[in-house]
């Protein structure tokens, strides 16, 4: 789990078993449970893994995270200061998770947090990979506070031929005021019943 700061390791220890069981790599021809939905999310604290865990609940699907060749700094100040500059420059840092056969595929959800305002540049890399032409995408989010900012714009900039649904946004943490995984408790029951009423909304329940 290289994307967490070490100090919320004991915090987080749920998050990181889950995360450290799946393989970087999703090839979809080794499972028979739900292969034509794909759950492909960018967590670094936990919230947004914790929307698509309750999406595979709900609608089934295979749950991949994505993961970077080079991981993120754990430092906060120094991973915003990273995607600023891969923003400003259009770098994309390469996965180290595959999608061997993404065709498999015919519905996408896409899960990542608000970064800069903006789609994180790991999912910039995702969607400029992979063909998702074809397919239906539906977004989901989570932030600090302050929106999706443009990411459900890029997520329709970047997936081109795609049929793209309703996306879902919640807020989660705000790691620069010490709020790592806010999506727990009672706040993971409510934020459970707002997905809940997306996904029917949406026509998938
Ligand atoms: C590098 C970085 C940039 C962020 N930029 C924003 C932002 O522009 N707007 C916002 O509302 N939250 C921002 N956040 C907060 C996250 O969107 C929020 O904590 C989210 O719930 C984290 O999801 P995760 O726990 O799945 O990693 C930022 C967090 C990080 C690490």
């Amino acid at each position: 789990m290289p994307y967490i700061p070490s100090l919320l390791m004991a915090a987080m220890a749920s998050v990181a078993v889950s995360s450290t069981s799946l393989e970087a790599s999703a090839d979809v021809r080794s499972t028979s449970q739900g292969k034509e939905t794909l759950i492909v999310y960018l967590s670094r604290t936990g919230n947004t893994e914790a929307v698509a865990e309750m999406i595979q609940e709900l609608v089934g699907g295979q749950m991949v995270p994505l993961e970077l060749e080079t991981p993120y700094p754990e430092d906060y100040e120094t991973i915003v200061a990273q995607v600023d500059r891969e923003n400003d420059t259009g770098y994309l840092p390469p996965l180290a998770t595959t999608f061997p056969d993404i065709q498999a595929y015919d519905t996408v959800f896409l899960g990542f947090p608000t970064w800069d305002m903006q789609l994180p540049p790991p999912m910039k890399s995702f969607l400029s990979q992979y063909d998702m032409t074809g397919k239906t995408v539906i977004p989901f989010n989570t932030n600090g506070g302050y929106g999706v900012g443009s990411s459900f714009k890029d997520v329709s900039d970047l997936a081109t031929g795609t049929r793209i649904r309703e996306g879902f946004s919640v807020r989660g943490g705000l790691e620069r005021g010490g709020i790592y995984l806010a999506i727990e408790g009672d706040r993971r029951e409510e934020v459970r019943s707002q997905v809940r009423d997306w996904l029917k909304r949406i026509g998938l329940l």
